[in-house]
């Protein structure tokens, strides 16, 4: 049977299926894929793109990745936090401009998250229709727990590859692919509806490794996948590193949606970074999220690589979207089973 039919029907495939699948990505006719994986994300959600105000909440953050640009060693990124204040007054312009989804993301900083569930309760009590994601990385499952108990509905923690040896290439000892499963297993334990994802293009990346993300996505089998292409950072070892393929990205994408109809399945940052035309070519290709910032602004820069993109939630967003024949969402916009 043809490996895509077969990803269709069976929703998953062996990491040697995916490899042979994505060695043929560029004989594999393009439109014929998006539009297939258009027809899944459409019979799962219709034409919805569901918008998520971004709150970048800190800068600091106490990890080493080697390709982030707010990585602990970078003397030169630009620090910042929001207060609680800040943090709920941005949540509460976003709200106003009709967000039902926060999503309050930042580096692991020991001292924000001292504050997290206080923020969180705070959401939850004047928004109570609105849904809270978080993204701030690796911690303790009683903290996870903690922050569920508070209101947390969804947490985006992205396994980054699933080659542990990769991994280690990406990441300074003690960070380890074992640890952050550990955590994607805890999250989901608690009942986080759960974001996993990975960057296309990273350094020393092989197309098994993302045969193997692939494979990992399609078992584990997250609510939400996060995946762009990687961007060098200046201040990083990886500055010279060539930036990952759109192209790559959009055929992954793809892929993903025919595994996963009902994921949800942001247009990144980075891929509007590279392009663009990102956004729209994402959600052509079966994206059905974006996620504008809405950060106050001169908050100073989260900075993960270079020139990236504030994707704002104007009419260029209305029209990127609508450009790929949907329409903006303004709704808590859950996971569906
Ligand atoms: N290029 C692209 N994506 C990056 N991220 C971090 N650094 C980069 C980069 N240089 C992504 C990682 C991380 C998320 C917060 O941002 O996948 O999980």
């Amino acid at each position: 049977m043809d490996l895509l039919d077969k990803l269709e029907k069976e929703g998953t495939l062996s990491a040697g299926e995916f490899l042979s699948l994505y060695r043929m990505r560029n004989a594999i006719g393009r439109e014929k894929l998006f539009a297939r994986a258009r027809r899944l994300r459409d019979t799962a959600y219709g034409r919805d793109v569901y918008l998520r105000a971004l709150v970048e909440c800190t800068s600091f953050c106490r990890c080493g990745c080697l390709y982030c640009g707010i990585n602990a060693s970078n003397r030169y990124a630009v620090r910042y936090r929001l207060s609680p204040d800040e943090v709920i007054d941005a949540a509460g312009r976003a709200y106003r401009a009709g967000f039902r989804t926060f999503v309050l993301q930042g580096g692991e900083d020991p001292v924000f998250v001292k504050d997290l569930s206080t923020i969180i309760r705070h959401l939850k009590d004047s928004f109570p229709d609105a849904a809270v994601t978080l993204s701030f990385g690796e911690w303790p499952e009683p903290l996870y727990a903690e922050w569920k108990e508070a209101g947390a509905d969804r947490y985006l923690l992205r396994h980054e590859t699933a080659t542990a040896g990769h991994f280690a290439r990406l990441h300074p000892a003690g960070q380890t692919l074992e640890h952050r499963l550990s955590c994607l297993q805890a999250l989901r334990r608690l009942g986080y509806q759960t974001g996993a994802g990975f960057m296309v293009g990273s350094p020393f990346q092989s197309e098994e490794d993302v045969a193997r993300d692939l494979a990992f996505l399609s078992s584990f089998r997250p609510e939400m996948a996060g995946i762009g292409p990687f961007i060098p950072h200046h201040d990083t070892v990886f500055a010279s590193c060539g930036a990952g393929s759109v192209d790559d990205t959009l055929f992954i994408l793809a892929l993903i949606r025919i595994a996963m109809p009902n994921v949800l399945l942001p247009a990144t940052t980075a891929l509007a970074t590279l392009s663009p035309t990102g956004t729209r070519d994402g959600i052509l290709a079966g994206a059905n999220v974006v996620m504008p910032n809405m950060t106050p602004a001169g908050e100073g820069r989260y900075e993960l690589y270079d020139g990236k993109k504030r994707q704002d939630a104007g009419e260029a967003m209305r029209k990127e979207i609508e450009a790929a024949g949907c329409r903006m969402a303004m709704v808590r916009g859950d996971y569906r089973d």
